[in-house]
């Protein structure tokens, strides 16, 4: 069974593009809230939440953090950038996992996902880190050899092949070679110790052919969920506010 981290960064996407600097003061409902989606994604099935504490707060808050935090019923994994400032807030938080991501252009690899090999010292101290808080560790890389083996060096229990390449390939010639590669790599990672997981541009087309992966223990989906989830519930949205305009009429 392969298990289902749900990311609801673009709730609070939406939420920011009304509120941002308001949410305190507002008073009334700051909408939509990503930690009780994050409730409904649990009580529906999900086996995890994730959620990116990006340093330039463009979606995700603190706050939201620690609201989840108190509310989570399943695991929290905190992506979060390879940073003394975010090691600290995780350590304090003590998420279930952390997914080391990279957030400026100087620690990404070839295709985006965190250059392990060219930062080796920075992840391997947040590693140490994480591990003596018992706190698990998956680094967001590239189906590449060089990057899979850093990872397996430095003891990271997991990691999270970036599947973008490949989604953005999906209709067009490299498919295949970029599947082949997600293949090649998640064959490596398992056979070096490493527990495999994938994210990133996976939608409900797509997830036919990565839930193929060999040895995927567990998939972070979140652009795709959150905008199905915007088309299953606008009838009843709708239905609701008609209703709320008309009163006698119902
Ligand atoms: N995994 C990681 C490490 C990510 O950074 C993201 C994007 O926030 C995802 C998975 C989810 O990607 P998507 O929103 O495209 O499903």
């Amino acid at each position: 069974m392969i298990l289902l981290g749900v990311n609801i960064d673009h709730c609070a996407t939406v939420r920011q593009a009304r509120y941002r600097g308001y949410a305190e003061t507002v008073g009334g409902p700051v909408e939509p809230d990503p930690v009780l989606l994050a409730t409904l994604a649990e009580r529906a099935g999900a086996d995890g939440i994730t959620i990116h504490l990006r340093e330039d707060r463009r979606h995700i808050q603190e706050r939201d953090v620690h609201r989840l935090r108190e509310v989570a019923q399943t695991r929290i994994n905190l992506e979060m950038a390879c940073t003394p400032a975010m090691t600290a807030f995780a350590l304090a938080l003590k998420p279930e996992s952390v997914c080391l991501v990279p957030e400026s252009r100087e620690e990404i690899s070839t295709e985006g996902g965190l250059d392990v090999v060219g930062q080796r010292e920075r992840v391997r101290t947040v590693c140490e880190a994480m591990r003596k808080a018992g706190i698990l560790v998956s680094l967001f890389i590239d189906a590449d050899a060089a990057q899979i083996a850093a990872s397996a060096e430095l003891g990271a229990p997991w990691v999270e092949l970036h599947t973008g390449a490949w989604a953005n390939a999906y209709y067009g010639p490299k498919r295949a070679m970029e599947f082949a590669r997600l293949v090649a790599g998640a064959k490596q990672a398992h056979a070096a110790g490493l527990v495999v997981n994938a994210g990133h541009g996976i939608n409900y087309v797509n997830v036919a052919e990565v839930r193929t992966l060999p040895h995927v223990h567990e998939l972070n989906i979140g652009h795709s969920i959150i905008s199905r989830a915007l088309t299953t519930g606008i009838e009843q949205a709708v239905r609701e506010m008609k209703a709320q305009m008309n009163p006698v009429m119902n």
